[in-house]
């Protein structure tokens, strides 16, 4: 009889602590809790973010363990984020795991949180056949990614400043809105106009990104406008939102549509936070018709950060025999 596989996952790269059971490949329970304590600051506080981790992670696993119905005597390995993401957060869940580890004798999984984004999309089927491409966009990365096996990668181009998440949370920012912004950007826009505002778009070389630069016009358009008409952004808000959104996708999609082109690869799928941006879904599902593709797009609480992709990413390693036998200090920098 083959032995069941049980996986407890962790997730504490940066605000989110998360807890996942997978067994034999499918997801049992995936418990997030997102840290509040960042709001009044328009962004995530390094110190506070590692603090809340170690609040919260005792019970969150907890939690997982519960809806999972799976005792801590059930486990085969535990499995957690090494990286990349703030150290202290990073060692919170990397500290409790190893622990845990020791205490109940199983193997340790660490695991790299950009390869995870993409594992999401093996969480429910169909999978994407290879070789496919992924776009992952986060708040800290925004890379076309051509997957040619399970842990076979290669970074075809990435952002050579902010990150497609960051450039969504500072313009929301600008425009008064709280953090994170780019969900609410995203509402907002539903009701906006995207051709009511022209903005430009970053010319990168070959499959980079760059969005420091719309991030720059922005505040001076508004800037500008503001003179004007005080309540410039407030009468204008949701168009506003609907331009930015639209410049920002479309950014995204002209050069997936050339890496695709050029490798002749129709298999795409999207990963990270911001492929849970409505008009990001609706412009890769459209390309079915258009360009012939096969896409791939995680349920939105498999996009954000969660332990669920973690958990899918370690069930892959284990079955494959890339388990590790040391503990690897957590790596902020962590590369693909
Ligand atoms: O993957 P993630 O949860 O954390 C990182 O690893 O960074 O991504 C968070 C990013 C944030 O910048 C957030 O504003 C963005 O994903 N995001 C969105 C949407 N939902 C989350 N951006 C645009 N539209 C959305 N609906
Ligand atoms: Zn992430």
């Amino acid at each position: 009889m083959n032995q069941i596989i049980n996986i407890l996952a962790i997730e504490s790269s940066c605000d989110e602590t998360s807890a996942a059971i997978i067994q034999d490949g499918k997801i049992l329970s995936n418990v997030i809790a997102s840290q509040k304590v960042h709001e009044s600051y328009g962004g995530v506080v390094p110190e506070l973010a590692s603090r809340a981790h170690e609040k919260v992670i005792v019970s969150i696993v907890q939690e997982s363990l519960i809806n999972a119905n799976i005792s801590k005597n059930e486990l085969t390995a535990i499995a957690v984020t090494q990286g990349p993401g703030l150290l202290g957060s990073l060692l919170v869940g990397g500290c409790f795991a190893k622990s845990i580890s020791y205490a109940y004798h199983i193997p340790l999984i660490q695991v790299n949180h950009m390869e995870a984004h993409i594992y999401a999309n093996f969480i429910e089927s169909p999978v994407p056949e290879f070789p496919f491409l992924c776009l992952t966009v986060s708040g800290g990365h925004t890379q076309i990614i051509m997957v040619n096996n399970y842990f076979e990668l290669e970074l075809l181009g990435e952002t050579q400043d902010d990150a497609v998440g960051e450039a969504f949370d500072k313009i929301a920012k600008l425009l008064g809105l709280p953090y994170p912004g780019g969900p609410l950007l995203d509402k907002l826009a539903k009701t906006g106009s995207p051709s009511a505002f022209e903005f430009p778009i970053a010319e990168m070389k070959n499959y980079d990104f760059s969005f420091s630069g719309i991030k720059t016009f922005v505040s001076n358009f508004v800037d500008k406008n503001i003179k004007k008409d005080n309540e410039f952004v407030k009468n204008n808000l949701n168009d506003l939102c609907a331009s930015i959104q639209n410049v920002l996708i479309e950014t995204l999609m002209l050069k997936l549509i050339k890496a695709s082109k050029n490798t002749n690869i129709k298999n795409i799928a999207i990963a990270g936070g911001v492929a849970a941006n409505s008009e990001l879904r609706k412009r890769i599902i459209e390309n079915e018709a258009t360009l012939g593709w096969k896409t791939y797009i995680p349920k939105f609480e498999y996009c954000t950060d969660n332990a669920a992709m973690i958990a899918i990413t370690a069930y892959l390693k284990y079955k494959l025999g890339k388990t590790q036998s040391n503990y690897e200090v957590p790596n902020p920098r962590m590369q693909l």
